[in-house]
């Protein structure tokens, strides 16, 4: 089965609460800033509380790899208070307003962006490759301005995020993507035809979320640092018991490629 098929089958069973009547509406606008005031101030709080939890555990080394690309924190579970208190605001949301579905999160990924000369791996233009219906949130822990890294995406003429084509699609559909989903080399022709590239500033706290597949890259750091914690969900048929679980949730530790079977979802780690 592949991802799209499952979605509709997990929209069928859902009963929570729901703005999204047709399930083509989650196609569109791939990309979606949150409104800061959207959960209330406790969640800026656990933001505040996480944020300064992960910018000590940078600044001495704590559980990081820097692997002249990014520095990475490689134990999510110290912050797992944060990261379920985060999770209980923020999936709900996107269950109810985004993809009319249960959802669990299978990738929490803690960072840190760097300086760099020469772009490579997500700091060049590209697209996850995972199935579209797999949605990733990236939440701002420091004040973003455009000197220190901001995430930036491509938006059409009218202001939304465009989709790269997917090859990874589910058991039915799983080829490699062409160019390893980067597309640098289009971004000229784009713009030329009005598409923008559009950087995502703003204050700790900042959230986006985005259709793993839009088209996006992290900017190298010019000055200060830039640490994100990025949310990923799922759908999934069955609600699991919790959305963040050691059992299903993981960091850096494994791939970022989702298990090709949906059907599969919370019961694997990958
Ligand atoms: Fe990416």
């Amino acid at each position: 089965m592949n991802y799209d098929t499952y979605y509709h089958i997990c929209r069928q069973s859902y009963k929570g609460p729901s703005s999204v009547t047709d399930p083509a509406e989650f196609y569109k606008d791939p990309v979606r800033i949150i409104p800061l005031d959207s959960f209330g101030p406790a969640y800026l709080e656990t933001v505040n509380v996480l944020a300064e939890k992960v910018r000590t555990d940078f600044d001495s080394g704590e559980c990081v790899k820097n692997d002249g690309i990014m520095a990475k924190h490689f134990n999510i579970w110290k912050f797992e208070e944060e990261l379920t208190a985060l999770s209980r605001f923020l999936v709900p949301h996107l269950e109810e307003h985004r993809y009319g579905c249960h959802l669990y999160v299978d990738k929490i990924y803690i960072y840190r962006t760097m300086p760099m000369e020469q772009r490579v791996s997500s700091y060049e233009w590209h697209y996850d490759n995972n199935p579209d219906e797999v949605v990733k949130t990236l939440i701002y822990l420091n004040d973003v301005d455009p000197s220190n890294s901001p995430y930036e995406y491509l938006a059409t003429p009218q202001g939304t995020g465009v989709l790269g084509v997917c090859t990874r699609r589910g058991t039915l559909d799983w080829t490699p993507a062409p160019n390893n989903s980067r597309v640098g080399h289009l971004i000229p022709k784009l713009s030329e035809r009005g598409f923008e590239p559009t950087k995502v500033l703003g204050p700790r706290g900042t959230t986006v979320s985005f259709v793993n597949n839009s088209i996006h890259r992290a900017n190298p750091v010019l000055s200060g640092y830039r640490d994100v914690v990025n949310i990923r969900v799922k759908p999934t048929f069955e609600p699991s018991p919790t959305y963040v679980s050691p059992a299903w949730t993981t960091g850096f530790e494994t791939s970022g490629v989702v298990n090709r079977d949906p059907e599969k979802a919370w019961a694997t780690k990958d």
